[in-house]
């Protein structure tokens, strides 16, 4: 059997001048792509290194495991932190504000997206590095600068994305990649205009957004 090599699959339909032009003055309407995936990430990342590196990131909301996946597949040498706690928010967890859908599974649904993650990345062996708890908790597994990208796709309430921010953004090594999920829906756009310094251009690929943390603060 022919083996699948593995690709960045997605394209953006803009060339990457258009989208740096687009994202530098902030006109997100303007940016199209064809994904809502890993590719404008992978493409910020592979801008100076190559696929087969070794890379560590995290992930930070994995549910079942789609988007672990296409990482994992795309650079066959990374390995992925996967953090989630697979249980529902205790009352007055800001996740419930959202109307994500997701925030309100039952334990056992929680369950079941657990095992299914689990099966589905069963082919990454040990790049698939599960930390089950609260991101603040599992942000104090990881040392400050250590990580080559981070995926911030938990409680989009704009107070949780201020604060999964806040405590992942410090793992990431200068230079390196902070992205996201669900740009334009929920608290996350209003709460990354607040985080991210104004002269930093933030790439948006449909609800996919990433920036390359500054070299030197
Ligand atoms: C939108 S889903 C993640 C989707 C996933 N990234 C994908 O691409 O398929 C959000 C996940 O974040 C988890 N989550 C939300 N708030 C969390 C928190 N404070 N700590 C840990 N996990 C959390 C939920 O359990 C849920 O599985």
């Amino acid at each position: 059997m022919v083996k699948k090599k593995p690709t960045l699959t997605r394209r953006l339909l803009m060339s990457e001048e258009e989208l740096r032009e687009a994202a530098a003055e902030r006109r997100w309407a303007d940016v199209k792509c064809r994904t809502i995936n890993f590719g404008i990430i992978a493409q910020l990342l592979l801008e100076n290194r190559k696929q087969t590196d070794p890379f560590v990131g995290a992930e930070i909301g994995v549910f079942r495991g789609g988007m672990s996946r296409e990482i994992l597949r795309t650079l066959p040498n990374c390995v992925l932190y996967l953090v989630d706690r697979w249980g529902p928010p205790k009352e007055g967890d800001s996740y419930l504000t959202t109307v994500d859908l997701q925030a309100f599974r039952t334990f056992a649904n929680h369950q079941e997206d657990e095992r299914l993650c689990r099966k589905l990345l069963e082919f990454a062996g040990p790049r698939a590095v599960y930390l089950k708890m609260e991101l603040g908790q599992a942000a104090l597994q990881v040392e400050d600068g250590s990580l080559d990208f981070i995926y911030l796709d938990a409680d989009h309430s704009k107070r949780g994305t201020k604060r999964a921010w806040k405590r992942w953004e410090p793992k990431v090594k200068p230079g390196g990649i902070v992205a996201g999920h669900d740009w334009g829906t929920y608290g996350v756009t209003e709460a990354m205009e607040e985080c991210v310094d104004k002269d930093t251009a933030i790439c948006v690929d449909r609800a996919t957004w990433a920036y390359r943390k500054a070299e030197q603060r």
